[in-house]
């Protein structure tokens, strides 16, 4: 387990939500929605690299996503190519490291290249780890987890006695990252959108009406402060409780 410093969380997970009512307020098209909020997110990990958290996993393209209008997923693919071909630069001089947690399997060849340039190229950096879920959703992250597991026990590797939370949590996308300490979700709905179900046990959740595009640093110091005043009991009995 990777420790910080006291009262700041290790990981914290995103959700960033409200790019397109950002744009509809502005009476602009969603896609600027989109673009504005690639400028929140380099904000977000600088933000996150200075205050010396070790994890940041941002939500940004759901298996669900997939079904929005054709020419709108087009766009969010060009600006995920876009900005890390653009960023992967700065990203590496600030000690970032990049790892796509998602389904790889059904991603255009120019978007995995990518993907797997700023893995490899990031991949000894000591800094902020970025997690990137990209074409990800929790079901199947767990369902392929399961399936994982399943296919060892039937090469005779495990037996079915070795299928636990601790073998399963191993075939995650986000292993070896621990359990997010903290999701913070912009735009004011408050539900997880199938977003790190398995990961999610224990975290504290932080949810802000602000949309994505406005989430700046004071925004992302409040949920640190919003943090740090909770106690955390992962399901057992409050300490002055116990004395
Ligand atoms: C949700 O807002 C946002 C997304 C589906 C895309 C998030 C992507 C980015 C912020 C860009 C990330 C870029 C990189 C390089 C990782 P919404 O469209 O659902 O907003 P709404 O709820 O107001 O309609």
């Amino acid at each position: 387990m990777q420790s910080g410093k006291p009262g700041l969380p290790v990981h914290v997970a995103i959700i960033m939500d409200g790019n397109g009512r950002w744009a509809k307020r502005r009476a602009m098209p969603r896609f600027l929605g989109h673009r504005q909020g690639v400028q929140a997110l380099k904000k977000a990990v600088r933000y996150a690299s200075q205050e010396g958290i070790k994890i940041l996993t941002v939500y940004a393209f759901s298996t669900e996503n997939w079904q929005r209008p054709q020419e709108e997923v087009n766009f969010l693919m060009e600006l995920m190519h876009k900005t890390f071909v653009t960023e992967i630069g700065e990203l590496h001089r600030e000690g970032v490291r990049i790892v796509l947690v998602g389904d790889r399997t059904n991603l255009e060849p120019e978007i995995l290249n990518v993907w797997d340039q700023a893995e490899k190229v990031t991949a000894k950096n000591q800094g902020l780890t970025l997690n990137v879920a990209f074409n990800y959703g929790g079901r199947n992250e767990i369902a392929r987890a399961a399936r994982n597991l399943a296919r060892k026990v039937s090469l005779g590797e495990l037996t079915w006695k070795d299928v636990t939370a601790e073998t399963l949590e191993k075939e995650l996308y986000t292993w070896p990252s621990p359990d997010p300490d903290l999701i913070i979700r912009t735009g004011g709905e408050q539900r997880l959108s199938n977003f790190l179900l398995w990961q999610s046990a224990y975290s504290e959740i932080y949810i802000t009406s602000t949309l994505w595009p406005d989430f700046k640093e004071q925004d992302f110091a409040h949920a640190l402060h919003s943090y740090n005043q909770r106690e955390r009991r992962f399901g057992q009995v409050h300490s002055k409780e116990n004395a």
